[in-house]
């Protein structure tokens, strides 16, 4: 289903695309970005629903997405303006969350001015005691973690980390041993920085829409992450010495073992798949890589671990807090996704070594399995 909404007051353009309900629930974030379009949103959506069928999620697949600027100083107005109209949609199908443009903190906002709780409505509300799941949710989303972090926003990122540690693993390197390029460090990839420079691995760069930073013997991670806006940018201003600025593009030509987009979709395609130098490329953005660009790179030997493996610790959390499986201890968190990165990635990475067969594949399989018959979701 492809809904399109137009903004009388500013002329954004607003997509809504529903690619599957399970029992009438369907999930996925919000994008804002000036340029999104339907068929990026049908992207989205068609990845949300191979993530929750990957994780064994009881929900569909959907995506909104929001052609406007998200520093303008109306965007916020362009959200609200935007849920009010997805309400029938937001109040009893469609459960969303935070994207590209839209920190979650922003859309519970805007959720909650429309008397609606938080951006997990659709599934509260469905809940047997739903003030109670209410405050799991809140609890769970911001139980404080180290680095001054809130849990909600560094889980998804937590996982990305996993599935490049595990992928050092398979090749049997350890952290120390292995390098890493992440384009984009707000939400995603900023955690994942964060834990894969704590985890001992070598961050040589990073990149922001602003430009590309880089540090052969290794970037400070929690420095550059205190130097950040708002929308994810380095203050270049406070930058620590050593740290040289490149142009922004200069990421994906990055000399490490491991390139991880966190940024935009498309971000590899045909014109600059030959610039990646990576061993292997982990999806922590949405549609990060085209598919002509992944048969490129795979005729390369590079192989492309998929979106909705790298990233969907994020949307299969949201869930498993939801259901009450885990809670606002982080510890319970971290184990559960870390166990889950580290079981998936290998076999991802041994079809490929194996049997020549590339990641992506291999998911779709596990994603086209037919979902196990169980008895109805209940939230508790
Ligand atoms: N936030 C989540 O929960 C979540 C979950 C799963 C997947 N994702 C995906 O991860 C990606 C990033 O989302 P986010 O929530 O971290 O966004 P964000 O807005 O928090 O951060 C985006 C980062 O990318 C940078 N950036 C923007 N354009 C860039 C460009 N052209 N080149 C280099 N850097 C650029 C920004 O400066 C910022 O550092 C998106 O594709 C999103 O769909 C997000």
């Amino acid at each position: 289903m492809r809904l399109q909404w137009n903004d009388s007051v500013t002329g954004a353009v607003g997509y809504l695309v529903v690619h599957t309900l399970r029992a009438g629930l369907a999930t996925g974030g919000t994008r804002m970005r000036a340029g999104c379009t339907l068929s990026e949103v049908e992207d989205l959506a068609r990845g949300m629903a191979n993530k929750t069928a990957t994780f064994d999620l009881p929900i569909g697949g959907a995506k909104g997405g929001i052609d406007f600027d998200p520093k303008d100083p109306r965007a916020l107005e362009v959200l609200e303006r935007f849920c009010e109209a997805m309400r029938p949609w937001i109040d009893a199908h469609w459960v969303t969350a935070e994207d590209l443009g839209v920190p979650q903190h922003l859309i519970d906002e805007v959720f909650e001015k429309l008397g609606l709780g938080q951006s997990y409505h659709a599934a509260i509300s469905r809940a047997a005691d739903p003030a109670a799941t209410l405050e799991r949710v809140r609890r769970g989303l911001n139980a404080e973690v180290e680095g001054g972090f809130l849990l909600g926003d560094v889980i998804g990122g937590y996982g990305v980390a996993h599935a490049c540690l595990a992928a050092a693993v398979s090749w049997g390197q350890t952290p120390a041993e292995t390098t890493v390029a992440i384009q984009g460090i707000g939400t995603m990839g900023g955690a994942a920085a964060y834990y894969l420079h704590e985890a001992g691995m070598t961050v040589t760069t990073v990149a922001d829409a602003a430009g590309t930073l880089h540090c052969p013997d290794g970037l400070d991670v929690p420095a550059l992450l205190e130097l950040r806006d708002g929308y994810g940018e380095v203050d270049r201003s406070r930058l620590p010495d050593g740290v040289e600025q490149l142009p922004r593009g200069a990421i994906l030509s990055a000399d490490a073992d491991i390139l991880v987009p966190a940024a935009i979709s498309y971000a590899i395609t045909p014109d600059n798949s030959y610039d990646v130098r990576a061993r292997v490329v982990v999806e922590a953005a949405n549609a990060a890589t085209t598919p002509e660009a992944e048969a490129m790179l795979a005729a390369r030997g590079v192989p492309v671990l998929p979106d909705f493996v790298a990233n969907a610790g994020a949307v299969a959390w949201a869930w498993w807090l939801l259901l009450g499986q885990v809670d606002d201890d982080p510890a319970t968190s971290f184990d559960r996704l870390r166990t889950v990165m580290h079981a998936k990635v290998p076999q991802l990475l041994a079809a490929w070594a194996e049997e020549g067969v590339t990641p992506r594949e291999t998911g779709h399989r596990w994603a086209d399995a037919p979902a196990p018959v169980t008895a109805p979701v209940v939230i508790p």
